[in-house]
């Protein structure tokens, strides 16, 4: 989350799939909701024999209507169709037409430029807040696309086990280990920006800044655990000399 694949890595990435003759499953919903630039182009538009291209309107449209697409090559289309067929015998035809219809008399290429606006100031108003009040050991990255910025806490912190306390704050994040498969990831943490509006992300990073704080007090008192190295950040954040903040408890 929270990171692009830049354009010499995407040709880097298809060349070593034709090499070895592997397949990549390219899962792109947030391919158009880019900031900075026009979209980096698919892997799928770079090689259409390796690469199993899969498509959604839950990011664009509506979540709801659970429809998306499969560009594959012809031998594993077969095969999804056949697994799609034994699965759900065929996605609701009703969701399919309201999907169709749209696409048809609705300007969405314009409508997902005014949805790319609507998630910068988001971002934007995210990445503000975390520079005002995240403690300088704390990192994370700067979207240039999609939903999500990806958190790093301080060393000693693990995001699972903080979770609760969060959920208890009403902030909610999904803790980093969900995104590995092999218990890797304990001290990440995935924040969305999509649905709440700026004041309410400031709110949200707020709440959090003080979960954390509370989480590292814990954790010194029972654990010995060290306060703060004012690790370097990444994501173009300040440290934000802010008396009496999460940084101030580190004693
Ligand atoms: C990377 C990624 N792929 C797929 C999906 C799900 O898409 P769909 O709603 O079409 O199942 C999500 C939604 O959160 C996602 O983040």
């Amino acid at each position: 989350a929270g990171v692009t694949l830049s354009l010499p890595r995407r040709a880097e990435i298809v060349a070593i799939a034709a090499r070895y003759d592997l397949l990549i499953i390219e899962d792109n919903p947030y391919g158009l909701l880019g900031f900075e630039s026009d979209p980096r182009p698919a892997l799928r538009s770079l090689d259409a024999e390796h690469v199993i291209y899969l498509g959604s309107f839950s990011k664009t449209f509506a979540p709801g209507l659970r429809v998306g697409w499969v560009f594959a090559p012809m031998a594993v289309r077969d095969k999804l169709v056949l697994a799609s067929e034994a699965q759900i015998l065929c996605p609701p035809p009703l969701s399919q037409l309201v999907v169709a219809e749209y696409l048809s008399s609705q300007p969405w290429l314009e409508q997902v430029k005014a949805f790319r606006e609507l998630y910068r100031e988001r971002r934007d108003a995210c990445l503000d807040a975390l520079t005002a009040l995240m403690p300088a050991d704390v990192t994370w990255t700067r979207p240039e696309g999609g939903f999500y910025v990806w958190m790093t806490l301080p060393e000693g912190l693990d995001a699972k086990a903080m979770q609760p306390r969060a959920v208890h704050a009403r902030v909610a994040y999904v803790p980093g280990i969900g995104f590995y498969a092999d218990g890797q990831g304990t001290r990440h943490l995935r924040l969305s920006y999509c649905f709440p509006e700026p004041d309410r992300i400031r709110e949200g990073v707020r709440r959090l800044a003080g979960v954390i704080a509370d989480e590292r007090e814990l954790r010194q008192t029972f654990l010995g655990l060290a306060g703060p190295q004012g690790v370097a950040r990444t994501g173009g954040s300040q440290p934000n000399g802010q008396a009496g903040g999460p940084t101030a408890d580190m004693r």
